[in-house]
This record gives C-alpha cells, structure tokens and sequence, in this order.
C-alpha cells in the first residue's frame, strides 16, 4: 500500500489503535442479559434503602412531586420478565459540563437497551441544545463509530444552568414537541442538580418523561459512598495523569536540576491528586481538603514545600516535583474567606460592578467593601489571580480554578522563600526546635544550589482520552441503566453501579437525596452535594502514612500509559479499591465480556 495513502486512511478516527478498541469487548452485568445471552433492560425493585441529605425538610419542599414518587427509596436492577418488552419509546440524552472519557459509550448503552424497537435521540450542545430543541435521531451505524472511542464531540456539551422559568418552560415544550419519553442527562454535580429541577418540574406539570441523571466528571466528586463509588472518567484521567507525573518524576531524577509543579484538575476536590499521588509517590502532594483542616495558610503551606526542598537539597537532591490540586486557592483559609466575601458582593453589587469598564474600577469599588484583612490579601495577590477572582464565575456559580495559576504563585513565593533563607541562614538552620538541623558545611552546598523550577497543567489532556477499560464498561452499563431506568417509568433518578470487585450492582439513585444547600454566588443554592476528600478514608490515611517518606528520598513509581490488553489493563483507581475495601485494586469485574453491538 501506498504510504501516502496509508497515514490519510488513518484520519477521522480511524488511527490503528481506534480500529481495534471500537472491537473490544466490554463486561456485562448479568441483570442486563437475556437467557438467549443478547442484552436487554433490567427491572428495577425497591430496596427499602432511603437517600437523604442533610437540611432535607427544606428540600422537600423544593421537590414535593419527585420526592412523594420516589418516597426516597434507592432502587436495585434485576432481571426482567422476558415475556414483556416496551415498545414506541422516545428518549433524548444530552452531555453537559466538562468531557469525560466514555461518554459515547454511554450513548452505545443507551441504545443498546433500547434496541430497536425504541428510539434514541441526541441533544446537541447539551442543555443549551435542550432549550433550543437541538435533537437528532442516533442511528446504529452512528455507534458503531463512536464506540470505545473518546470525547463529547458526537453530541457537544456546555455549561448552561436550567433556573429561570422560562428556561424550564423551553425544556417542556422540547420535550412535548418531541414526545419525549424520557431524558438522560450525562453530567457531574451542577448538570444532575438540572436533571432533578427538570424532573420535578415535568413532574409538577403533568408531562410524563422520565428525567435520568448518569453520574460523570473526571473530578470525581459525583460519587455517593457505597451506592456510588466513583464517577465515570475519573479512572481514565487519573491514569493518563499518574503516566506524565511518572514520567515528570523520571525526568527530574534524570536531569536532576528541576522541581516540577504540577496543578492537577480537579475543581473543588483533590480525589484527582490523591489517586495520582498514590500511583507516582512524587516529593509533595498536597490535598486540600486537609489544609482547610488544618487551617493552613498561604505561608504555612509555602513553609510546608520549602522545608521538604530544603531537606532533600541537604542530602543532595535539588529535584523532584510537587502536586497542586486545582481547587487549592478555595481551601486556604484567608482566601476562602476572601472569596465569600467577593462572592457576596459580587452577587449584591452586581449591575454597579457589571457597568464598571475595567478591572481596575471594578477593584477599586470591591476594595474598600471588603474587611480589611482581606482586602489586603487581595491586594497582595498577582494582577491575574485578582482578575480572576474579580470577574469570573462559571454560570452554576463556581469560581473557575481551572484558569487560576497556583503552581505558579506558589513558585513565586517558595522561591522567595528559598532565597531569604541563603541570605539568613542562621534564621532557618539550627539546633533549636523548628529549625533544620544541617552541618557548616551543608549550609554552604544549599546556598551554592539554585531553586530551577517548571510549572504545569494537567487537566484538559486527561478528559477526551479514549476510556480505559474500567470506564468503557462503567459508561456502557451506566447507559444500560439509565434506559433501564427510563422504561420503567423512573423519573428523578440517577444511574449508579457499585460493587466493582463483584460483578457489579447497578442502583437508581434518587437525585433528591444528593442534593444539599450550598453557598454560590453569595446566595444558598439547592445543589447535589461534592464528595471530596475525608481525611478519615483508608485511601487518604494511605497517603498520610507513607508522604515522609516519599518526600525524603526519591521513590517515586512511573505507573505507564493506559493499557487495553497486559498486566494493568484492568486496574480500578487504588482510592476505589481502598475505600470501598475491595480486596485488590487489579482487577476489576463488572460481568461478563461482550462484544458492543445492536442486539
Ligand atoms: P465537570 O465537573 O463539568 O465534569 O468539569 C470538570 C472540569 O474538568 C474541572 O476539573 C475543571 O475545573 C473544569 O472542568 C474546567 O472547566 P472548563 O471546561 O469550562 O474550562
């Protein structure tokens, strides 16, 4: 064959390694499986197991329909009655919020499930597309393209928050217009907060669609416990970043002049940077969730870094790298606090600040609104950290961390730090407490060295990524699910499976029990609640157990890439296998494997 012709056949999604992965088979639950082995929808039966969050006597008044359906119950998957089936059906799925790996793989369950006696629709651009009316009928050979492979560019998503009433009245004539019968919303915390408004909504209005959130963000904190381990996506993101951290953490052991920065997506959570963590064993990996605890401030955490540089630098290594959760910058106490009280006057001030032309106005008006500590912290900051904690918040209200450079500010003040303690030496070493102890002549080789740094991002290289095998079974089964879900008339539920080290246990999970009140915008907000961090897990005790040692000498592990076939290829992230206390994370079993196709 004609080279030429050999590297254009391969665009389009069509580069070897996606020929074979659209081929590979992924387990199935046995609820979803005929006696004929073909795979069909599951029943559901209540378990008597109730889903409720704190502050739930004003929650029920926000969602009186869905709650009197669903009595709170978390419904279990079981086989269903072979002699009936349901026919005519119309559902439409939207994505919604960041790319996860496996998306598609949901829109294969979906269908699946469906078969072909119903019909499955897609939403573009997500609920956007859902308030336009953006709907397109998804057709076989539409899945047998995107099957396995990464990405949300299939369907498209966005960020849009359903909360005005004309939003919500968009939704119901799409969903009239289009005689859905139900809707599968594929989204994290914010897009199944949606999925419950739109669910009670519909319900209150008389209109019978079934509303159906599935559980996705590479965040991880769409998660409920033992009912939900983990969201999809989480484990493909983990892995791809756990690879370039082990190949940082080579590198800097190899040229041993650098210390790597790296901020770790991961929104408000640090379960991104715990997992990367345990796989790489790197010098630093700090959680944020403890430094809330501990009511760390900027300087404590910057003391925390330079002390563990300073230490290695005395046995001789001025390397190493250092792992920065995302959301840090909410966590430190003084600037939480900051950004409460800029969160209160934006959402008060917010026409006068809207009318304010420049950056400068704008801080200059917030200034003198804020009490003074904070205001001098905010005048402390870098002129693009004020910025972005001045102007942006995405439209569910968060604050965008994803664009806030903390690796590089804590950069900026640890090698400040470094340089006060070459000049004032006396001042840091020494035989007292709280000093580091060090010979004359180690004094002397860390005022010789030099503090090299480089800083990075990983986030958006870890969500479109074609899905590991744990995902790609995940997201498939999630989609069965939720069709389940759909024909069986559940509306207010989220797709959910557990047991991951025993053929699985696929659950609906009532979205009203995950919902919370939580502070956004300055104004308290009905919102399914994050799962972060609990600095009692045996993951993160785990991690607290053995970072001395880590951080003293270099024993960092290089994980590898995504595997599809060989030793790792069917690992769970170790904080799953952990806290779920599964006996091993190795080997995952979600049943038995199947090829994807239309049955
Ligand atoms: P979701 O919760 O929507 O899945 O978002 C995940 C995430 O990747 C976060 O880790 C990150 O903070 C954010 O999206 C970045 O958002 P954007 O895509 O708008 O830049």
């Amino acid at each position: 064959m004609d080279l030429f012709d050999k590297v254009s056949r391969t665009a389009a999604k069509h580069s070897p390694l996606e020929e074979e992965i659209r081929k590979l088979p992924v387990p199935i639950g046995s609820v979803f499986l005929g006696k004929d082995g073909k795979i069909r929808p599951a029943a559901f039966r209540e378990t008597g197991m109730t889903l409720v969050c704190k502050g739930h006597d004003a929650i029920a008044k926000v969602f009186p329909k869905t709650i009197s359906k669903s009595k709170s119950l978390v419904l279990e998957a079981v086989a269903a009655d072979e002699s009936e089936s349901v026919k005519g059906k119309r559902v439409a799925v939207l994505f919604s919020g960041g790319p996860a790996a496996g998306g598609h793989n949901v829109l294969a369950g979906l269908s699946a499930a469906l078969g072909r006696d119903n019909t499955l629709l897609g939403i573009k651009q997500g609920p956007k597309g859902l308030m336009k009316g953006d709907l397109f009928e998804i057709k076989e050979e539409n899945i047998r393209s995107i099957v396995n492979i990464g990405g949300f560019d299939f369907l498209g998503t966005d960020r849009t928050k359903i909360k005005s009433a004309e939003q919500f009245e968009k939704v119901m004539q799409t969903v009239v217009k289009n005689k859905l019968d139900g809707l599968v919303v594929v989204g994290g915390d914010d897009s199944n907060t949606n999925a419950a408004f739109i669910a009670e909504y519909l319900e209150a209005g008389g209109i019978d669609c079934s509303v159906v959130g599935i559980p996705k963000t590479i965040d991880g904190d769409m998660a409920a416990g033992k009912y939900l381990p983990i969201s999809f996506g989480f484990d493909t993101a983990t892995k791809i970043f756990s690879e370039l951290v082990g190949n940082l953490t080579q590198d800097a052991a190899s040229a041993v002049k650098y210390y790597h920065f790296v901020k770790l997506m991961g929104r408000t959570a640090s379960k991104i940077t715990l997992e990367v963590a345990l796989q790489t064993k790197p010098a630093v990996a700090l959680i944020s969730e403890e430094i809330a605890q501990k009511n760390m401030s900027l300087d404590d955490i910057v003391d925390y870094i330079v002390r563990i540089v300073a230490q290695r630098r005395l046995k001789g290594l001025n390397h190493g790298v250092i792992l920065v959760p995302e959301g840090l910058v909410e966590f430190i106490p003084e600037m939480s606090r900051l950004i409460a009280e800029l969160n209160k006057m934006l959402a008060e001030y917010e026409r006068d600040i809207a009318d304010l032309p420049t950056l400068e106005n704008k801080r200059e008006f917030l200034l003198p609104l804020l009490t003074p500590r904070s205001a001098q912290l905010m005048a402390s900051l870098p002129p693009d950290l004020q910025e972005m904690l001045i102007l942006d918040r995405d439209d569910h209200g968060n604050v965008k961390v994803s664009q806030i450079e903390t690796e590089k500010l804590l950069i900026e003040k640890i090698r400040y730090r470094m340089s006060e303690m070459k000049r004032h030496t006396d001042r840091f070493f020494g035989d007292e407490e709280g000093k580091i102890k060090a010979t004359p002549q180690q004094v002397e080789d860390f005022k010789k060295a030099t503090l090299s740094t480089q800083s990075h991002f990983l986030g958006y290289e870890g969500r479109s990524s074609k899905p590991t095998k744990f995902d790609a079974a995940f997201t498939f089964q999630l989609g069965l699910a939720a069709s389940s879900l759909v024909l069986a008339g559940k509306t207010g539920y989220m797709a959910a499976i557990t047991d991951f080290d025993k053929g699985g246990r696929v659950l609906g999970l009532p979205l009203t029990g995950l919902i919370t009140v939580e502070t956004r915008k300055g104004k308290e907000e009905f919102v399914i609640e994050k799962s972060l961090v609990e600095l009692t897990s045996p993951s993160f005790r785990v991690f607290a157990q053995n970072r001395d040692k880590w951080s003293k000498e270099d024993l960092f592990s290089s994980p590898g890439a995504i595997q599809y076939w060989g030793p790792t290829s069917k690992q769970l992230p170790i904080i799953v296998a952990l806290d779920q206390g599964y006996p091993d994370f190795d080997n995952f079993d979600l049943g038995k494997e199947k090829q994807i196709e239309m049955q």
